[in-house]
């Protein structure tokens, strides 16, 4: 195939109404006067989809009728055998709810599957909309914090195994791979994990839209894939949507392989308004078949490039920081970055990031306590955007430490 994409382009997003980088929603999160940051905050990509997902709406678009509609016939097979090809996970067609969007199902199924008062098991510092989700619903987030051990984040089993034999506990959202600290969870890691929540009566909700975004020397292993038991007692949220950069579309999909599980929130979407317990778009299903049949050869150059951006981001903050540490990337374009030793007041590392480097990056406490002191770093960006965000960092650190010197 013939490549017609470069990665390198820089394309202006402003105008287009794009959450990372609206001047609005930028000085509402990082506040007023910071609306001009160079946002490597939400994860989205500063790349265009592959030109498969164009045409193919492209052909849909020109119909000129967009009238109510199920979903295209072309996604279950092409998700299907996606998952089978890269993933060697067998998906049956009737285990699949569309939905619009993972954090929007995350609610469903807290509503669904859980009770007012319930716990719910959150691996800190993780993705913040999962907290949002529980407390917006009246459930309680239990922390199973994650531990540093060495140069790298794990789980801490014993303290999952204490935890989840409250019988409150109901509920435990894994994020496979992790966002914010990029691991890939190893099979070993996601049968501990899946083995005490399900002796305990634990519904695991195991989100892999990252899974994906592999870099070079990891493997995803999709944690119904081990067993039969695990896939009984879990349920998969999955999507193109980080994979191809497609988040606005709104597509995603949970599956559900136990029937009553699948059958109970299938009713309980209905009753949410969801017809046939479909939710999605119109468009979305149609861009995310296409990407799944005919975009493996982009993606496999995306992960290159990425993989790229990464080694360059942690040689260029190691070497030019004494004291930062760039948690390695196995999975996701988001780089976990511990700043305390270097700037250990966090006012002050916030400030130097925003007023002197004009960077807007996620602020590690979001994900959770022990994520203060660290900053997310978007990575799927043109190289040379990445390099005049990193440049800004270090010079401003410098400066703000001779300063002070
Ligand atoms: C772990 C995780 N889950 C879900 C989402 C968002 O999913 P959606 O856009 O389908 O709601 C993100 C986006 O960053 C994410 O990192």
């Amino acid at each position: 195939m013939m490549k017609d994409w470069n990665f390198d382009e820089i394309i202006d997003r402003r105008g287009t109404a794009s959450m990372k980088w609206e001047p609005e929603v930028l000085s509402a999160i990082f506040g007023k006067g910071r609306e001009n940051l160079l946002p490597l905050w939400v994860a989205d990509m500063d790349f265009k989809c592959p030109t498969v997902v164009r045409t193919a709406m492209e052909k849909r678009l020109a119909h000129q009728i967009y009238g109510y509609s199920l979903i295209d016939p072309a996604y279950f097979p092409a998700l299907i055998s996606w998952y089978s090809r890269r993933h060697h996970w067998d998906i049956d067609k009737d285990w699949i709810i569309t939905t619009p969007g993972i954090v929007p199902a995350i609610h469903y199924m807290t509503q669904c599957f859980t009770r007012p008062g319930d716990q719910i098991i959150l691996q800190t510092p993780v993705y913040y909309p999962f907290a949002r989700a529980v407390q917006n619903n009246g459930r309680r987030v239990l922390e199973n914090p994650l531990q540093i051990v060495g140069d790298h984040y794990r789980m801490d089993f014993s303290d999952l195994e204490k935890k989840a034999k409250d019988p409150r506990v109901t509920m435990a959202i894994l994020c496979s791979p992790h966002n914010p600290v990029g691991r890939v969870w190893t099979r070993q890691e996601l049968e501990t994990f899946a083995t005490i929540c399900i002796k305990n009566n634990i519904l695991i909700i195991s989100d892999e839209i990252h899974c994906d975004l592999i870099l070079p020397g990891f493997r995803h292993t999709c944690l119904p894939s081990i067993s039969d038991t695990f896939a009984r007692n879990s349920i998969t949220a999955v999507a193109a949507s980080k994979t191809f950069n497609l988040a606005g579309l709104q597509q995603s999909s949970l599956i559900i392989p136990d029937t009553r599980l699948k059958q109970r929130l299938a009713s309980y979407m209905e009753d949410l308004g969801f017809k046939n317990s479909i939710g999605g778009t119109l468009f979305g299903p149609i861009a995310s078949a296409a990407a799944y049949n005919e975009a493996e050869a982009w993606l496999e150059d995306l992960i290159l490039y990425l993989h790229k951006n990464f080694i360059y981001l942690k040689t260029c903050l190691e070497t030019q920081l004494p004291g930062v540490k760039v948690y390695d990337l196995e999975g996701t374009y988001l780089a976990w970055v511990d700043f305390r030793e270097t700037l250990p007041d966090i006012s002050t590392l916030i400030r130097v990031l925003e007023e002197d480097a004009k960077v807007g990056l996620d602020h590690g406490e979001w994900f959770g306590k022990n994520g203060a002191g660290f900053e997310r770093i978007n990575i799927a960006c043109p190289r040379s955007v990445l390099t005049r965000a990193a440049e800004a960092i270090v010079k401003s650190i410098k400066n703000y430490q001779d300063k002070i010197l």
